[in-house]
């Protein structure tokens, strides 16, 4: 027999989407032409501009460990990114680049969760959040984006969850699943209640770039009387068609960042030299490829709420951001198929999967049930064909 494991490790909970992409992955390998409407990256290649400069780092041997929060020039690249588009004002020493941003959300976390502290996170919201919170030994505490009021906050239901033992809460503008984005008036509305108290705010940009309601995107950080209370968390995976490469950062006060960079010189070191130069690239360099891929999300985005609509008792928000629709369907729980009874988003998913072919994430995974996640990261031909298919599974439903 083994010994016990750490008792954080109980509390963890295994990926509601484990079973779906497993199952997707097996009918795709027997030959079923499955429509792959879950995932959650842009299925658009890397810029060449940027490969090539990967490919130059490994030519040029820039294949050795480099400074544990990242190379200076990609640090200050950051700083200027910052500077230019988001009007926050950081020095390299400000910035940790980490393994996505993922992985800065992690480090944020273990730098300011003491053991029993509670920390905000949105729901729908994405599920890495809970699960970060608890292995940092801290207490997840939802807060809720209704949909019938466009997944918009609201602001006195939010403050009286906020109590003594809240450290941090977490943002994510624009979201993931719901696609919802706020308005430079709504950052702001939003940021300075939370400058009122004392608690972290650590902000999930990393679908900032895009964006399809005109609006210019606003960083809590920039808010009066945040900057030293927020944790910018950013990267180049969705920006840059970059999530392999493995490039995330945060930028915030100095203390905050100091540490950071001492949890990841024990833990992990560096990220990838590689992918550094290759990031770099990206925040220094022209790709005209990223504009066509805003706009193809744009056009898909168009197509998909246009298609969602043609189902009868289903309601969807229009996605201002990301690459997700978030349609509500709960009118069909509680239905049949072959005499089996569809309790949750789980069971809906994997039924129109198995009978309909067609690949989605349940609500579940975002803690919001009653919902499933379409995503955009799929052609034009692909997302007809899947949500046609999603409409006939759901009429078949008795
Ligand atoms: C809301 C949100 N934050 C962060 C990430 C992680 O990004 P990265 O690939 O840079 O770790 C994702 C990836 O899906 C995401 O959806």
């Amino acid at each position: 027999m083994s010994p016990a494991l750490a008792s954080r490790t109980g509390k963890l909970s295994e990926s509601l989407t484990l079973s779906i992409v497993a199952q997707t992955a097996a009918m795709q390998r027997e030959g079923i032409d499955v429509a792959k409407l879950s995932v959650g990256e842009p299925d658009f290649n890397t810029p060449r501009a940027i490969k090539d400069a990967g490919i130059e780092a490994i030519e040029s041997n820039f294949t050795r460990y480099t400074a544990a929060a990242g190379i200076l020039d990609l640090r200050q690249a950051i700083c200027d990114k910052l500077e230019s588009e988001n009007g926050l004002h950081y020095t390299p020493t400000q910035v940790v680049v980490s393994s996505g941003a993922k992985h800065s959300l992690a480090n944020s976390l273990m730098a300011v969760v003491n053991e029993g502290d509670e920390v905000l996170w949105p729901t729908p919201g994405w599920l890495s959040y809970p699960e970060q919170v608890l292995i940092a030994g801290g207490i997840p505490v939802p807060y809720p984006c209704h949909c019938e009021n466009d997944f918009r906050i609201d602001l006195d239901e939010l403050e009286a969850l906020i109590t003594p033992k809240t450290k941090a809460i977490i943002v994510n503008s624009p979201n993931n699943p719901t696609g919802a984005a706020y308005t430079p008036e709504e950052t702001r509305a939003f940021g300075e209640l939370l400058a009122k108290h004392d608690i972290w705010v650590i902000s999930d940009e990393i679908y900032e770039k895009l964006r399809y309601d005109g609006n210019q995107h606003t960083s809590f950080a920039s808010v009066d009387g945040l900057y030293d209370k927020t944790i910018v968390i950013n990267g180049v995976s969705k920006a840059f068609c970059m999530t392999g490469w493995r490039i995330g950062y945060l930028a915030a006060p100095q203390e905050l960042a100091s540490t950071v960079s001492r949890i990841q010189s024990q833990m992990t070191s560096s990220v990838s030299s590689i992918s550094q130069k290759a990031a770099l690239r990206a925040l220094t360099g022209d790709t005209p490829e990223m504009a066509e891929m805003i706009q193809a999300f744009h056009h898909r985005r168009e197509l998909v709420v246009d298609l969602l609509s043609g189902i009868p008792e289903i309601t969807c928000p229009v996605p201002e951001g990301a690459f997700y629709a978030f349609p509500r369907v709960d009118s069909y729980l509680g239905k049949s198929a072959n005499g089996k009874k569809i309790e949750g988003s789980l069971d809906l998913c994997a039924y129109l999967l198995k009978e309909h072919r067609v690949a989605l994430v349940p609500g579940a995974a975002f803690g919001a049930e009653g919902h499933i996640r379409i995503s955009f990261a799929a052609s034009e031909s692909e997302l007809t064909k899947g949500i046609e298919r999603v409409k006939q599974g759901l009429l078949a439903l008795k």
